[in-house]
């Protein structure tokens, strides 16, 4: 789909829908027939809520093949990005090809991100592509919103990529396609890309991230990926992990078949991590920032890892590995400390972690975590600017206990109760004092049901989350 700033009337644009945002106490638009909309309003048909359409076909006085007025619902709780997208997946649905959005003084940059989020759908497998899609999406704005559209566009496009790998099926999506695709982004993006194999972490003892790879035929990989700005205005070195099991049977401490398909969004938080890099590498910001990826898959044949089994880590702590389906910390915990060894000073990551944080906050707030508050706050700021919403979940001292190993340095789970908090602690034993901010999106990163604005399957959460905290660093 095009994008494109058109500094053109309403009455003017030749479009197949020209759509005006009104919000509920809004008076008729200029433009817009008063007692058509006094009308409308008193019908009960249109009256500005959220959600709300009203169309008109062959408008006399305008070019557009339909006038449509969009409900906004309350000016003050208007989420603009929501409101296109909607616009846009339902008015594609209708055959419209061409959209027009005046513009007002709305934010060019969230027009833009929903119209592209909005019109992106999960199709790459199907043979014939009965979801319709528009060709074009028309700001009509001024020049003044040319970079905020760009901007807009960078992050929805790099969102829609982190959105169709990890719509990638676990048989055609192995940790070594992953890293392929990995790598060709960073190509075709400018940045650099290192693959470790399994034999160079066999040399650098990351036998946490080794020992959940055991149980597959498919070798494990840790993709790096880095940015280097061209001038540094900060010593600071940004790092972002992200979870990678392409597909996670749970491994001996097998998962129920129930619902098992969808664990193939279990690299959610990588694929995230990955489209962020592809974001910053177009929006530049003056602060260096490293993704690394660990890349399993968590399976179960005749060499998996067992219950009881003890490993050594990267950082030389031993882990106990009571359950073999908590495996996310396991090779997280690997990354982290690599990350660590590659010069990042301040730290956060994703991961599709706990079925515990999905009870915790459901499907609306990724669960925030943090061993400081300053870290937390330009976390938390970045979210709030790109309306991606997150919850901070509590880390006291006394939830630590619950990762004690009579056995080794740590237990790998800490029993049924604040399931997502003791995993976050067993991430945090390996932040140490970095400053870090560990998201769990397991219960945001796929949407089970389509929303008016999005497509049902992967959401792309946290890429736009990652990317604003590079650029307003
Ligand atoms: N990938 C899962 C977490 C998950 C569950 C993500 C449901 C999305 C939806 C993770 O590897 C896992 O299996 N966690 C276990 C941990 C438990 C064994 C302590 C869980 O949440 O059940
Ligand atoms: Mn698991
Ligand atoms: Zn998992």
């Amino acid at each position: 789909m095009n994008v494109e700033i058109v500094s053109q009337t309403l009455g003017r644009v030749e479009t197949d829908a020209a759509c005006l945002l009104v919000c509920e106490e809004d008076g008729a638009p200029a433009d817009v027939n008063a007692a058509w909309l006094a009308e409308l309003k008193a019908s009960g048909e249109f009256t500005g809520k959220s959600g709300e359409l009203a169309i008109s076909h062959l408008p006399a006085g305008f070019a557009a093949k339909r006038l449509v007025l969009v409900g906004g619902g309350k000016r003050a709780s208007l989420d603009l990005r929501r409101v296109v997208g909607a616009t846009v997946r339902s008015l594609k649905a209708k055959g419209v090809k061409t959209l027009a959005w005046v513009l007002g003084d709305g934010d060019a940059a969230a027009a833009a991100e929903g119209a592209v989020l909005g019109n992106f759908e999960c199709d790459q497998h199907k043979s014939s592509k009965d979801s319709k899609s528009l060709d074009t999406f028309a700001l009509l704005a001024t020049e003044a919103a040319r970079d905020a559209v760009t901007r807009g566009v960078i992050l929805a496009e790099s969102q829609n990529f982190t959105r169709e790998l990890v719509n990638e099926p676990a048989n055609i999506l192995t940790p070594g396609v992953l890293a392929q695709r990995a790598q060709a982004m960073a190509a075709e993006s400018g940045l650099e890309c290192e693959i470790l194999d399994q034999d160079r972490m066999k040399q650098l003892g990351m036998g946490s991230l080794l020992g959940v790879a055991m149980g597959s035929s498919e070798p494990p990989y840790l993709i790096i990926v880095r940015y280097t700005p061209a001038s540094a205005k900060s010593a600071d070195h940004l790092g972002l992990v992200g979870k990678g099991v392409t597909f996670d049977t749970g491994g001996v401490s097998i998962k129920p078949a129930e619902g098992m398909e969808k664990m193939k969004y279990d690299m959610a938080g990588g694929a995230a991590v990955l489209g962020a890099m592809r974001a910053i590498a177009r929006l530049k910001p003056s602060i260096a920032v490293t993704a690394l990826v660990p890349a399993v898959e968590n399976h179960i044949n005749g060499r998996a890892q067992r219950p009881g089994d003890i490993v050594t880590s990267f950082s030389g702590k031993t882990i106990e590995v009571l359950n073999t389906d908590a495996e996310g910390r396991l090779i997280l915990n690997d990354a982290i400390t690599y990350a660590q060894r590659l010069g990042c000073t301040h730290l956060v990551d994703a991961a599709t972690l706990t079925g515990a944080i999905v009870v915790a906050l459901g499907h609306v707030n990724i669960g925030a975590f943090t061993n400081n508050d300053a870290m937390m706050a330009r976390v938390s700021a970045a979210s709030k600017l790109e309306g991606e919403k997150m919850w901070q979940m509590p880390l006291d001292d006394e939830y630590r206990e619950l990762l004690k190993s009579p056995f080794a340095d740590l237990a790998n789970i800490g029993g049924r109760w604040g399931g997502s908090i003791s995993a976050a602690w067993f991430l945090r034993e390996f932040a140490g004092e970095t400053p870090w901010v560990h998201l769990d999106i397991a219960g945001t990163a796929w949407l089970d049901e389509a929303k008016p604005y999005m497509a049902k399957g992967p959401s792309g959460v946290a890429v736009r989350t990652f990317a604003r905290l590079a650029m307003d660093w």
